[in-house]
């Protein structure tokens, strides 16, 4: 009996050295992690691609964070079913890039309930209850719209006898970034009895379905001045169907160019005079993210809104060196 009760004395020792009974490391590490579940909108474009590095490179595990990310591949039903499952992993945080504004209400309640806090990214969410979230992170897509009419007004006089016919490419239905571009086509529309939108086509923010539009539209109809594109990408997708009709578009072309974004690859355009103007929209929402979570975590103030800094390009004040060490 002896031998047996020193054999489980000499086994229990092992056992605390070894550290049986505890969780394994990598349990004790996660445990000090703070755990971000984040749901974003899809991998539509060069602008959401760089949004979602700038958030997997700031929320790292040597960074003390473990980023949860789900693609919903432009689906807000794919939200809700992402969202749904961090409050049953019980996150720490939850950031939503949300793909539409309106709808959010009963999940927010959900989270709300679920004592976990929120924060909208990039675009934003029309909730009737404003405590549902704890700040919305983003660009003002209003005032890139009001950017970019303004250079239509500086830039592109009117014909005494014709109107200046635009050609509208619209993102996403119901986004906010196309809400608020749009708004300040049609406000500036309203304004000017000499301006007309030909046609309004939607692109969806994506390339393939830029250049499908532009295709079709193309085939019955070419008499335009401007395209005001709501993205890069649905700009490269037209610029390839004018270039597929022979149409001439850019500086010395027949169409001006308007496109939201400012990306490396229509910068470069830019630059080469192909494209007229870019207005940034920057995707770079990481570290501000991260700033918001810290103040949060500290029990600080938060602004409810908080704009992210962007410019606006044209040839004339863009050089080769600033496009090189463009991130995105
Ligand atoms: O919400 C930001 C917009 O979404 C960007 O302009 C566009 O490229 C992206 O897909």
């Amino acid at each position: 009996m002896r031998r047996f009760y020193k054999g489980l004395i000499a086994l229990l020792m092992i056992c605390m050295l070894a550290g049986c009974g505890k969780k394994s490391n990598k349990q004790e590490t996660d445990k000090e992690l703070f755990v971000i579940g984040f749901s974003q909108v899809g991998a539509e474009s060069d602008w959401r691609l760089a949004n979602t590095r700038s958030m997997q490179e700031t929320f790292t595990n040597e960074r003390g964070y473990e980023l949860l990310m789900e693609n919903a591949m432009q689906q807000q039903d794919n939200q809700f079913a992402a969202v749904r499952r961090f409050i049953l992993e019980d996150v720490d945080l939850i950031v939503i890039a949300p793909t539409t504004e309106e709808g959010w209400d009963i999940l927010l309640e959900e989270v709300h309930e679920a004592g976990i806090p929120v924060i909208i990214m990039d675009r934003s969410v029309a909730v009737w209850n404003r405590d549902l979230y704890l700040t919305n992170i983003g660009s003002n897509f209003l005032e890139q719209g009001e950017e970019a009419i303004s250079w239509i007004e500086t830039n592109l006089p009117v014909a005494e006898d014709e109107p200046l016919k635009v050609l509208h490419l619209k993102g996403t239905d119901g986004s906010t970034a196309q809400l608020m571009r749009t708004r300040a086509l049609e406000e500036a529309d309203q304004r000017h009895e000499d301006w007309t939108i030909v046609q309004q086509l939607n692109g969806d923010f994506t390339e393939a379905k830029g250049y499908e539009v532009m295709t079709n539209y193309l085939k019955h109809s070419q008499d335009f001045d401007v395209i005001y594109s709501e993205n890069d990408n649905m700009t490269f997708g037209a610029m390839r169907a004018l270039d597929e009709a022979g149409i001439t578009y850019g500086e010395n072309g027949k169409v001006k160019i308007v496109t939201f974004d400012a990306t490396k690859r229509a910068l470069q355009l830019c630059l080469e005079g192909k494209i007229n103007l870019c207005v940034e929209c920057n995707p770079l929402h990481g570290p501000l993210v991260e700033e918001l979570i810290q103040k949060y975590r500290n029990g600080e103030q938060i602004q409810e809104t908080v704009y992210i800094s962007e410019s606006v390009f044209t040839k004339e004040n863009l050089t080769q060196e600033f496009i090189d060490q463009r991130t995105y």
